[in-house]
């Protein structure tokens, strides 16, 4: 496969492609890839930029809200976000928090994070970078890491700079695409070079407790997907933990056994089989096709099933940045919302499927009342 974010200038371009193989740990049941590429080649020049989004803002008020109620954020809290892209999460809590820092590596978009107004550090968090922040002002005692872990290689190094900063008192917060609900709602386009991890709760409690941290609640949400919000503590912290801990790694050991990940295989070429056949027969009857969403998970899901520009004509997506690129490997160009807008297809496969609500919604308020949604995940399903 090729990287998913490498975005092309040119359909030709033959991408690069590299091995993508999901292997489960037999000790942590951990699901990771077997060949991990380098953070300097993914990274180098980063297309994700953090969408303008409704039920991600609303995500973002949940969270803070949920942590003031639970003791976790309070007024003077310092707070730290490693992965803190272009900043969207701090700006909506820093007017309730004392302080806030962001820790990126994405240059480009940490020139988007700090315009906006957003302090951020352009580097990877780990221990050398905390040694930093703590000689230069009060130590965070309030730690995010939120959909940044799974495209870590080294995870440990960035817990250990958590772990020297961490008072007993603080928390760390790590949110990820839960791997028991990409595995139950066969969502395979979620593996892509930069998902190196596949989290559990099992998985993640073990890494932590190797770094001295342990979880003492998870909540599990419909974002992404699913993902969990994890909140760890250090060791010696006094905060008990709460039932659903236990619970869910209990119930990872069938959501996650070996015969559920084979069944996620199948699963993902009975979805190809489907979409391939779906567009066949709609290209054949005349009806004109784009995708919304130039995801990395839309780079998995069109290239796994060979669909290309001659299927699909383009693929709109807000991210300035993206568009006028083209998606590796299928060579479907990328478009502003606008110009899907002016000339809507007869139907329009969701490859940001995550923001299904959302994207239909803008759609019909655009004006494209006949345009109808082809959902490739969990199962492919025409909404009209
Ligand atoms: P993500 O699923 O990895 O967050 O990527 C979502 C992509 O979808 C991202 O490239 C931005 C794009 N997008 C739009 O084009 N319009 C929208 O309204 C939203 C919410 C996302």
């Amino acid at each position: 496969m090729p990287p998913a974010n490498w975005l092309l200038e040119s359909p030709e371009t033959d991408p690069a492609l590299y091995p993508l193989i999901l292997e489960r740990c037999s000790s942590c049941t951990n699901l990771q890839l077997a060949f991990c590429l380098s953070a300097e080649v993914l990274y180098s020049h980063y297309y994700y930029i953090t969408p303008d989004s409704i039920s991600l803002t609303r995500h973002y008020r949940w969270l803070i809200d949920f942590m003031f109620h639970g003791g976790y954020l309070a007024a003077d809290s310092d707070v730290l976000e490693i992965g803190s892209n272009r900043g969207a999460f701090l700006k909506e809590l820093s007017p309730h928090v004392g302080s806030t820092l962001g820790v990126d590596p994405a240059e480009n978009v940490v020139g988007v994070a700090r315009r906006s107004g957003v302090e951020t550090l352009c580097d990877y968090f780990d221990l050398s970078v905390a040694k930093r922040i703590a000689a230069r002002s009060k130590p965070p005692s309030v730690f995010f890491a939120r959909h940044c872990m799974a495209h870590n290689e080294f995870p440990q190094r960035m817990l250990e700079g958590v772990s020297h900063l961490l008072p007993d008192d603080g928390i760390l917060v790590i949110e990820n695409n839960y791997a028991a609900h990409m595995v139950r709602d066969s969502e395979f386009d979620q593996v892509y070079h930069e998902h190196m991890f596949y989290y559990s709760v099992t998985s993640l409690s073990e890494l932590l407790r190797r770094s001295g941290l342990r979880i003492i609640d998870v909540v599990l949400t419909d974002l992404h997907g699913g993902s969990i919000v994890v909140f760890a503590v250090t060791a010696d912290s006094r905060r008990s933990t709460a039932q659903t801990v236990p619970r869910l790694i209990d119930e990872e050991r069938g959501t996650l056994s070996p015969s559920r990940i084979a069944d996620f295989s199948s699963q993902a070429s009975v979805i190809r089989d489907g979409l391939q056949s779906t567009i066949r027969k709609l290209s054949e009857a005349g009806n004109s096709l784009a995708a919304y969403g130039a995801t990395a998970k839309g780079a998995t899901l069109l290239n796994f099933c060979s669909l290309t520009a001659r299927d699909i004509t383009a693929c709109a997506d807000s991210t300035y940045i993206k568009q006028g690129r083209f998606i590796p490997g299928a060579g479907i160009p990328i478009i502003a919302e606008g110009t899907l807008f002016e000339a809507p297809p007869d139907y329009l496969l969701l490859t940001a499927w995550n923001y299904k609500d959302e994207l239909i919604a803008k759609v019909r308020s655009a004006g494209a009342r006949d345009v109808k949604f082809i959902i490739p995940i969990p199962s492919v399903e025409i909404v009209e």
